[in-house]
């Protein structure tokens, strides 16, 4: 196991009608002008916003309001956002919805208080050194965001999609009510949970010996999301599996999961190309990559694919031809994102072959490369996007 710092400090406030405590958290860490930022309108029509509006009211916050985020957060309304907090004089910054407006909350609390662009953090040209608390009320389990230090953007001047991580944007509190989440059209469920899925792989794939501990926390993760999101598709108001996910999803990415070992991310930054670029929801492109990339890199470490698939899909072991087992574990994961309506190959998601030179070049690979487990350069990312489309 490697060394490690694990710091976490998200106060997670979960359970039903919680968001009915939100204005009590905000004003708890400090809020008392906040910007309440949102999406497309689906935390209008379940009446949360008004909800939450109530709350803070009652401990006499002020706000002012921002919707409008859409899936992939445009860089756009990321600079509204800030002009806004400066001229009004926001001290809080409360996300009410899933990754996006999260992601989007999170780069407005840090240019909220920067002099320079704040595009600047994500192309890599500085590091944030603070940023106004932020805090969300969850509606979708997916990104992490709720209890991860990282936020994704995607660049409106040329279309490509950008991470960054930093403590100061860890989220000071979440709340998560699953019942919030039974709105969810079935497709955005199965995204999430995928991506859910997907956060997990991202850190299982090492190259570090003897990380038991984090594996059975990683194989956990996964084997929940497997029983569960079946029942949810079944039965949308289903609250105790909504709730097993809803908390799996924070498991994945606050890095309980990651921690002592090496993480790989090559499929996390290659479908970000992909969602910049089709503008397709990030499970659904982490549905057609992941298993293009397990392909492609099983030979590297065989033994860990067949654990893998004898630990997560109760494969039966072929100690004579270990690699048929890991196999059959990456064959698996792909009709298992079949079953929940993810779709798995360019084709399905529609992208195309034709663009992968276009891909290649928004993510800038050229003289680096992706990934950790097995690492990635140009030609090997052209791999794994032409399996992709098989
Ligand atoms: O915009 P509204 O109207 O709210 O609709 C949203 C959106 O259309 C809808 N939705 C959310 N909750 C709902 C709901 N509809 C009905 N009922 C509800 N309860 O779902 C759609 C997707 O929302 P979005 O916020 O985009 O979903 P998600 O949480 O999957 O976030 C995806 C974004 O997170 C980034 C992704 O790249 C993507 O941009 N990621 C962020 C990470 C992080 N910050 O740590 C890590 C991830 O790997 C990921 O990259
Ligand atoms: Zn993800």
């Amino acid at each position: 196991m490697d060394n490690f710092t694990f710091y976490s400090p998200t106060y997670f406030v979960f359970g039903k009608g919680k968001e009915n405590e939100t204005g009590h958290y905000v004003r708890r860490f400090g809020g008392s002008k906040v910007l309440i930022h949102y999406g497309g309108g689906s935390v209008v029509r379940s009446g949360l916003l008004d909800r939450v509006k109530a709350s803070l009211d009652k401990e006499g916050i002020s706000y002012i309001e921002l919707g409008g985020v859409k899936p992939n957060p445009r860089s756009g309304l990321v600079y509204q956002g800030i002009e806004l907090c400066k001229k009004e004089g926001v001290d809080f910054v409360l996300a009410v919805g899933g990754g996006s407006t999260i992601d989007s909350s999170k780069a407005i609390a840090m240019g909220a208080v920067y002099d320079g662009d704040f595009w600047d953090f994500y192309a890599g040209r500085a590091a944030a050194e603070r940023a106004l608390p932020v805090a969300s009320v969850l509606t979708i389990a997916a990104a992490g965001s709720e209890g991860s230090d990282g936020s994704v953007i995607t660049n409106e001047d040329g279309m490509y999609k950008r991470p960054y991580g930093s403590e100061v944007i860890r989220p000071v509190f979440a709340v998560m009510n699953p019942e919030l989440t039974m709105t969810l059209p079935p497709y955005q469920t199965a995204s999430g949970c995928t991506d859910i899925m997907a956060h997990v792989f991202e850190r299982y794939f090492t190259n570090t010996r003897n990380v038991e501990i984090t594996d059975r926390f990683c194989e956990a993760v996964l084997k929940t999301i497997i029983k569960e999101l079946p029942k949810v598709l079944e039965d949308p108001n289903d609250y105790e599996a909504r709730a097993n996910i809803m908390w799996a999803g924070t498991m994945a990415h606050n890095d309980i999961c990651g921690v002592g070992r090496e993480q790989d991310w090559a499929s996390h930054n290659l479908e970000h190309e992909l969602s910049a670029l089709y503008d397709c929801a990030h499970g659904a492109g982490l549905a057609v990559m992941f298993p293009a990339w397990m392909t492609y890199v099983m030979p590297h470490d065989v033994n860990r694919f067949a654990q893998f698939a004898v630990r997560v899909w109760g494969c039966e072991m072929d100690f004579e031809h270990p690699e048929e087992t890991a196999k059959e574990g990456i064959a698996r994961t792909k009709a298992f994102f079949h079953s929940i309506g993810m779709p798995t190959s360019f084709a399905e998601l529609g992208a195309k072959e034709e663009d992968i030179p276009k891909l290649l070049d928004t993510l800038q690979i050229d003289g680096r490369t992706e990934g950790f487990f097995v690492k990635l350069g140009r030609k090997e990312c052209e791999e794994v996007y032409r399996l992709a489309c098989r």
